[in-house]
């Protein structure tokens, strides 16, 4: 179990002078956050105190062994926006894209968007299984307990699962809300299993709340590893020192925004990480980009996260990175130790295509391009700055993702905006209801 490295020097393009006065505003909020910790579940600040909630873990443990009885052939994960990115995020990293494909005991399937032919295509994956007399687990997961999509579609699944199962399709459905949300009193009612997140946990700041922790458990990710990761990490994010990542990030961050670059790029040199950096778009996405201020003042504003993949992206997006305007900040983030090394084979008529790649693994010649692509950053004055993941297992994931929350949190104090709300999103949510008709 190894720390991850937050690393910024030179090709940060920033005086280390700015960066340290930068850095000194930052300690009110390290002093909310360890302030924040001491009231538990009181403070906008909550979610740190999910990675050292034992009564949390053993909640969530004991529900998980309960449902695992079930053995689900498949889980289908029904929620939207911070109910699903975390979990995707997590499950994706540690245990690949094509898990589905590899690990076929339990598979997972989400349905977020309201979108008939994805959830179409659900269906025919999930009713085959039920019609087999095998289980399926729908969770529906919605911190309001009313969002449209989310409960369009988990209306559609229960129906189904209830086709199948009649009276006893109870045990098939989990809802994961707040407390005395809509849907936590139907769940109740219908004798579903309910579990319930603190208040103050926002939606995009939950992954290590019921709301991550019991699909993430039920597939097998050891939820222990992943909250360790994220204790260890939230420590070290609290601290008022020099190595604090999560700090220094937001001040580059800061610094490179108020500079006029209004970009900022997640690099991730690990196609696994895809739905890292979706998580990340949103939790930077809602959290900062704000129409007013926290004393009100219209300010309309916002970095614009955008994610990309090494070395995929490279082939449709570093002519625009390293040729067009000078308006982004890039963090490369790269990974010390894959799960597994794949070689070039050695044969000699291959090796006119490419010189020099014969015998070498996948991951050596993944190193050279970063490398490359960050010559290429320093001489054409691009700025960036590198996280290094020592691998992709649960507790690194913790780890990364704790870092990123508690940046955000350092860069709304920074931006003098509130991170944890989100008017913008729930303004649409009420004009969708009174479309539909429903309103109240
Ligand atoms: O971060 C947030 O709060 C939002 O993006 C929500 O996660 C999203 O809108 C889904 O809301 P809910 O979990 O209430 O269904």
């Amino acid at each position: 179990m190894k720390p991850i490295s937050y690393l910024y020097g030179k090709a940060a393009l920033l005086s280390s002078g700015r960066i340290s006065s930068v850095l000194k505003r930052t300690a009110p909020e390290t002093a909310r956050l360890r302030k924040a910790l001491l009231a538990g579940y009181e403070d906008d600040r909550a979610s740190i105190s999910l990675p050292g909630d034992e009564a949390l873990l053993k909640r969530v443990g004991a529900f998980i062994g309960k449902k695992q009885k079930l053995d689900p052939a498949y889980i289908v994960v029904v929620g939207i926006g911070g109910s699903n990115l975390g979990t995707i995020a997590v499950q994706e990293a540690v245990f690949g894209k094509l898990c589905n494909h590899i690990t076929p005991k339990r598979r997972t399937l989400y349905a977020d968007t309201v979108d008939s032919d994805a959830m179409r295509q659900i269906r025919v994956v999930i009713e085959p299984v039920l019609k087999q007399g095998r289980e399926v687990l729908v969770v529906i997961i919605s911190k309001s307990g009313g969002t449209t999509e989310t409960i369009a579609n988990a209306e559609v699944l229960i129906n189904l699962v209830k086709r199948y199962k009649g009276g006893s399709h109870a045990e098939n459905i989990v809802a994961i809300t707040d407390e005395g949300s809509k849907l936590h009193h139907f769940a109740d009612n219908k004798g579903y299993g309910v579990l319930t997140m603190p208040q103050k946990v926002g939606g995009r700041f939950s992954v290590f709340s019921a709301v991550g922790l019991f699909p993430l458990g039920m597939m097998g990710v050891s939820i222990e590893s992943l909250l360790k990761g994220a204790r260890d990490m939230r420590n070290r994010c609290i601290a008022a020192s020099a190595g604090n990542p999560a700090a220094a990030s937001a001040a580059l961050q800061y610094l490179h925004y108020t500079n006029g670059k209004n970009i900022s790029d997640l690099f991730l040199f690990s196609s696994d990480l895809e739905s890292v950096g979706k998580w990340y778009r949103q939790l930077m996405g809602e959290s900062v980009g704000k129409e007013h201020d926290r004393r009100g003042k219209k300010v309309n504003c916002g970095i614009t996260p955008t994610v990309s993949i090494g070395t995929t992206d490279l082939h449709s997006m570093a002519q625009l990175y390293l040729g067009g305007p000078y308006d982004k900040f890039t963090t490369f983030v790269s990974v010390g130790q894959n799960n597994s090394s794949v070689n070039v084979p050695v044969m000699k008529e291959y090796d006119e295509l490419v010189e020099n790649i014969q015998g070498i693994p996948l991951a050596e010649v993944m190193n050279a391009i970063l490398q490359g692509v960050k010559i290429d950053f320093q001489k054409g004055k691009r700025p960036y700055a590198e996280i290094l993941l020592p691998d992709k297992s649960a507790y690194s994931i913790g780890q990364l993702l704790q870092f990123k929350m508690i940046e955000m949190m350092y860069l709304g104090h920074l931006l003098g905006v509130n991170p944890f709300d989100q008017p913008n999103v729930e303004a649409y949510k009420v004009e969708v209801k009174r479309i539909l008709g429903n309103e109240g």
